[in-house]
């Protein structure tokens, strides 16, 4: 891979290191700093002429911060004559903000793509897109991982064998049926329904859960409101009180750690996509996707391009 360079942003320079370590590359040197005004400053302080450049940086909070050094970084390898310019973009910020929900708003998930191809980005790998359609505001390749094979590879031992995988709204229904065609389980459906003009929204759950253990997949948890709620929703369906949950992309923003210390948790897994910092958090488990990222950039070599979502592998 002498044509390689990896560089790393600041946003998960840890996972950076493991895929370095597993492609058995060095990390590029550069250097990337913050200045008072808030501005963002990188330095390649190697030559990156004529070689693919893979930059990894997830934009994770602070999202606009990261998304911005992220481009400066591609800016400075586009001058420098990078061959090509790969971003690693394992949780990719703007999601969710893939559809406009009204009037005079605006698709921002399609304007980071512009944003991405402008400063020279060739290509871009990422896991877990909030939807598919992403892929589609991009006019360059995009190569979609999934999490769901490692994440049921760190579970399948520790889970009960009746336990039920369920999806915490209807747009995590094919996640949640990738995770039950891996973990050989059925899958549970919450619905949020008004009742009536004048009720409250409820939420129903869609199969059989009752005195069963729930998995509970989502592709992020943030502020920790959703999988809270759907585990309200399960205990009062008859579920059994000992859940667990696994998401790819943890952001744990607004003390989702004291709301996600319910007493109905049994367990969470998290991958590496955003990096982690809590020490003290017993129930947290953070599996590593390096390896699924090391051999799609393996791949690259060769030129194949690398589709492997679980949308994809329905197919
Ligand atoms: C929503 O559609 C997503 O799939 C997640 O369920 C949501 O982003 C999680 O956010 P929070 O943890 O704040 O409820």
């Amino acid at each position: 891979m002498e044509d390689i360079i990896l560089f790393t942003g600041t946003a998960n320079p840890e996972l950076a290191n493991a895929i370095a370590h597993k492609l058995n590359l060095p990390l590029g040197a550069c250097a990337s700093e913050r200045f008072p005004d808030g501005e963002t400053a990188v330095r390649l302080l190697e030559s990156v002429h004529q070689k693919s450049v893979l930059i990894v940086q997830p934009s994770s909070p602070p999202v606009n911060d990261n998304l911005i050094e992220l481009m400066v970084f591609a800016d400075a390898c586009r001058r420098a004559a990078a061959d090509r310019i790969i971003a690693i973009v394992p949780y990719f910020g703007y999601s969710r903000a893939d559809s406009s929900q009204g009037q005079r708003e605006p698709i921002t998930a399609s304007m980071v793509a512009d944003l991405l191809q402008t400063v020279g980005v060739d290509r871009v790998v990422t896991l877990d897109l909030h939807t598919p359609q992403i892929e589609g505001f991009f006019r360059i390749p995009v190569d979609s991982l999934t999490a769901v094979p490692t994440l049921c590879d760190k579970l399948r031992n520790l889970l009960p064998p009746d336990i039920v995988v369920v999806s915490p709204d209807p747009g995590r229904v094919p996640m949640a049926t990738a995770y039950a065609q891996l973990l050989n389980s059925e899958v549970a459906v919450l619905h949020e329904q008004r009742k009536s003009g004048t009720e409250t929204m409820t939420i129903q759950v869609v199969g059989d859960v009752r005195d069963r253990p729930c998995l509970i997949v989502d592709d992020i948890i943030s502020t920790g409101r959703t999988i809270i709620r759907s585990i309200d929703a399960l205990l009062r369906a008859g579920a059994f009180p000992e859940m667990t949950v696994a998401a790819t992309h943890g952001l744990f923003i607004e003390n989702a750690q004291t709301k996600l210390s319910h007493a109905g948790i049994e367990a969470i897994f998290v991958t590496d996509t955003v990096a982690q910092e809590f020490r003290d958090w017993p129930k947290l488990h953070v599996v590593s996707i390096a390896a699924p990222i090391a051999s799609a950039i393996q791949g690259f070599k060769s030129d194949h391009s690398i589709h492997n979502s679980y949308e994809k592998r329905r197919s």
